[in-house]
């Protein structure tokens, strides 16, 4: 049986009647930038992240780019992230003139190792940007100390992990921004793209309401250069609709999750594989990404009986060519080189059946018997 990866069409039932409303409605309202269906989805995103401010933005790439951009963060500074995520993390930084430093990161978690980074910060540094990664909360509580300590900005990229929690604190309250995607395969996907910046800093906040438009305040008036990272109006009430099946959504990964864990563990495929390790909190498991013996062919194998799964990611930033500048040494990143190497995300989304689950686990035990 053929297993997707992922199927965003199953849950569309959940919602249909009221989102083709809207989209109808946003359609005759002619007001497609901003507006009331925007205001409404700030408002009650804001409440779901329990941030005092949450600004609708163009992706989850410009809200990176747009935090960097209201924090001032240019040439000549220094921002320290990880080494192992999504290529937007880092891309942000090098747009903005600034130089990333890597980190390694953590083989259970697979976020920034927080023991890696008192040691890169120099005189240039400026922030942090944790990433959260695959719907797991980094290790803020250390972050937060190391950034306190040293003064420094943190941007946390919580693109995968909208409703995360870690000590007793949901995902984009620990910095002074968060920045969400809403790509169509986050948890909570837009029809199209879509981000957003949480922050509980009024300036700040008010700041970010001008970058995402060009700086603009007044009409025509520029007191920065910001960029177009407007949010539409139909992303924006797409999103809204879409909200209100999030928690429910995000359960059904986390049972899906736990299952695996039953499932691997009665088949004794532990030590072929390894678990994501689920910390204290919330882990809203955008992605269940398993450590795998062989992995090379085990995928191949996954593909040849037509089991969704991916490798997220089959490079570290400091392997990728446009960043050989940075001259990074290979050997420092031992964990994330590992976690290339032997990383595999197989299929979690909410809507998964049982026999499905099951078919995933019994090809990966048969490549492995
Ligand atoms: C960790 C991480 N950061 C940033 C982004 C960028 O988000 P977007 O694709 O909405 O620009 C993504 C999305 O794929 C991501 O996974």
């Amino acid at each position: 049986m053929p297993v997707p990866i992922l199927d965003t069409k199953r849950q569309y039932s959940d919602y249909q009647e009221e989102v083709e409303r809207e989209i109808i409605e946003v359609a005759r309202s002619g007001w497609y930038i901003g507006g009331p269906k925007l205001a409404s989805f700030e408002e009650n995103v804001g409440k779901y992240c329990e941030s005092k401010f949450a600004i609708g933005v163009s992706s989850g790439t410009d809200a990176l780019l747009a935090a960097l951009m209201a924090l001032d963060i240019k040439a000549g500074d220094e921002v320290i992230t990880t080494t192992f995520s999504f290529f937007a993390t880092i891309g942000v930084i090098a747009r903005v003139g600034a130089t990333p430093v890597l980190c390694d990161i953590d083989i259970e978690t697979f976020n920034i190792d927080p023991a890696q980074i008192e040691a890169k910060i120099t005189e240039k540094t400026k922030a942090i940007i944790p990433v959260h990664l695959y719907g797991q909360c980094a290790d803020m509580d250390e972050i937060m100390k190391i950034a306190k300590k040293h003064n420094l900005y943190v941007i946390e990229d919580g693109a995968q992990a909208i409703g995360s929690k870690r000590f007793g604190t949901v995902c984009g309250n620990f910095g002074d921004f968060g920045c969400f995607s809403f790509y169509p395969t986050k948890n909570l996907g837009a029809m199209g793209e879509g981000g957003l910046v949480t922050t509980n800093n009024e300036e700040l906040a008010h700041k970010m309401g001008l970058i995402r438009n060009h700086g603009m305040e007044p009409k025509y008036y520029h007191k920065f250069i910001g960029g177009n990272f407007r949010l539409d109006a139909m992303q924006a009430a797409v999103l809204d609709v879409k909200l209100k099946y999030l928690d429910k959504w995000t359960e059904g990964r986390q049972k899906n999750a736990a299952l695996y864990r039953k499932l691997f563990a009665e088949k004794n495929l532990i030590g072929k594989i390894a678990l994501p390790v689920e910390k204290e909190g919330r882990h809203i498991y955008n992605q269940f990404t398993l450590l795998c013996e062989k992995r090379d062919e085990l995928f191949k194998f996954m593909q040849e009986n037509k089991i969704g799964c991916d490798m997220y990611y089959p490079l570290s930033f400091h392997e990728q060519e446009c960043f050989q500048y940075l001259g990074c040494n290979k050997e420092e990143f031992p964990v994330a080189n590992k976690a290339t190497q032997e990383c595999l995300s197989i299929p979690i989304f909410p809507e998964l059946t049982e026999e499905e689950i099951v078919e995933v686990v019994e090809t990966i035990a048969k490549f492995y018997s």
